[in-house]
């Protein structure tokens, strides 16, 4: 099926340059808050890849990267649940760990990780991503960076997917309401 861009993007919401910006003052204040200390940084499979990319560049500490991947599943009633579908390889053991991810919206996702990662002996878990809707939230849970906040629409691009596609957009867009109609 050939996919347009015109045809499912409403509005750009974060453009290249903002979201460059944002990377650099996101590390900077990372590389001040860290100082003196190694960081494990843990991108969520996906969607966190493209920023965690970019942020990286921006943070002047020894630190090493690893993966882990959380999926959510419909519940049949109103709750939704979240399971692990891959772990990190690194021990964390001692360790000031770093979750990057691309919007942080009901907190389902982090606390699940969270949960997971809870016994293996960290120093510090905190939270990174490039947006926020703060309104999707139905757990309590405010992240440590945030690029920006954003309202509560369906957003692509940047490693945001509508159904795992425009995940390579260069910037963040808002999805045209009839793409949903
Ligand atoms: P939550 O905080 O548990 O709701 O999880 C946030 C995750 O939901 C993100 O990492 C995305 O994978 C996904 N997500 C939330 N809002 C959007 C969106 O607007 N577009 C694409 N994915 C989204
Ligand atoms: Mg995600």
């Amino acid at each position: 099926m050939e996919r347009k861009y015109d045809d499912i993007v409403k509005k750009i919401l974060v453009d290249e340059n903002e979201i460059i910006e944002i990377s650099k003052r996101l590390g900077e204040q990372i590389t001040k808050d860290y100082a003196g200390n190694e960081l494990v940084v843990v991108g969520m499979l996906k969607g966190g890849m493209p920023f965690m990319m970019e942020l990286i560049k921006h943070i002047k500490l020894p630190l090493v990267f690893d993966f882990i991947q959380a999926k959510s599943y419909e519940g049949t009633k109103s709750t939704d649940y979240v399971v692990l579908k891959k772990d990190v390889d690194t021990d964390l053991k001692g360790k000031h760990v770093l979750i990057v991810d691309d919007v942080l919206d009901t907190a389902q996702t982090i606390t699940k990780v969270l949960e997971v990662l809870a016994d293996r002996g960290t120093v510090s878990i905190e939270l990174c991503c490039l947006l926020d809707k703060k309104e999707g939230r139905k757990v309590q849970y405010d992240a440590k960076y945030i690029g920006k906040e954003i309202p509560n629409e369906f957003v692509i691009g940047y490693g945001l997917d509508y159904n795992e596609y425009y995940r390579n957009l260069p910037y963040v867009a808002v999805v045209k309401d009839e793409v949903y109609k």
